[in-house]
């Protein structure tokens, strides 16, 4: 079902963003300084594109590299932008992304494609944060920052314990731009001091 536009939705088209999602990582960036230390951003399930676009708008010296099943097709010039069509499952990603990082910025706004069942809708959701969280294994640096969706109502609380016990912090995060009925919340861990 198409959702409903509303003010994110229209400042988004002012602003020329491809997606409403952008005022999420604008509001996390704004909270936590994600984009201070970032030379190199990996932004998964990217498409549209307005994470990628918000990240190369405020950190225009940043290199990102920009994966996702469907395509990505920014309005603006991007030299220092390397697109993937892929599916973030696929084993020998992990080695292709290794060699383009290391990422001080690991970003995942990736989302099943929803059912309606929501237990379904989150298990699914939770494999997908759960091999973001093994992506961001192999290519974070050494005092990176990820950001990954998860549905609530699965496995969230879990993860975010994992992530307690491999990073220096991690906490959970819901920003405001999320719809009032969003089941969706963002896992922020990191290795920095
Ligand atoms: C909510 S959208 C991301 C919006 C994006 N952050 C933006 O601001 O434009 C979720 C994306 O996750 C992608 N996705 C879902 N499963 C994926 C997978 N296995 N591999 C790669 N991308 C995936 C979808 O194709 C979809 O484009």
């Amino acid at each position: 079902m198409r959702e409903k536009p509303d003010h994110y939705t229209d400042q988004a088209k002012q602003q020329g963003y491809l997606a409403r999602s952008v005022f999420k990582l604008e509001e996390l960036d704004r909270r936590f300084g994600l984009l201070k230390h970032a030379g190199a951003v990996l932004d998964l399930g990217a498409a549209p594109g307005s994470w990628t676009q918000y990240v190369l708008r405020t950190r225009p010296e940043a290199r990102v590299v920009a994966v996702d099943l469907a395509p990505i097709r920014l309005p603006e010039e991007t030299a220092n932008l390397t697109v993937i069509n892929d599916d973030i499952f696929r084993p020998e990603l992990i080695e292709d992304l290794r060699r383009l990082g290391p990422f001080e910025l690991v970003l995942s706004d990736a989302a099943p494609a929803t059912t309606g069942n929501r237990g379904l809708d989150a298990a699914r959701s939770a494999s997908l944060a759960e091999m973001v969280v093994e992506i961001a294994r192999h290519t974070l640096a050494e005092h990176g920052t990820l950001v990954a969706k998860i549905f609530q109502g699965g496995d969230e609380r879990e993860l975010l314990k994992q992530l307690r016990s491999e990073f220096r912090s991690a906490r959970a995060c819901k920003p405001r731009a999320c719809r009032k009925d969003s089941v969706e919340t963002y896992l922020l861990a990191s290795r920095r001091h």
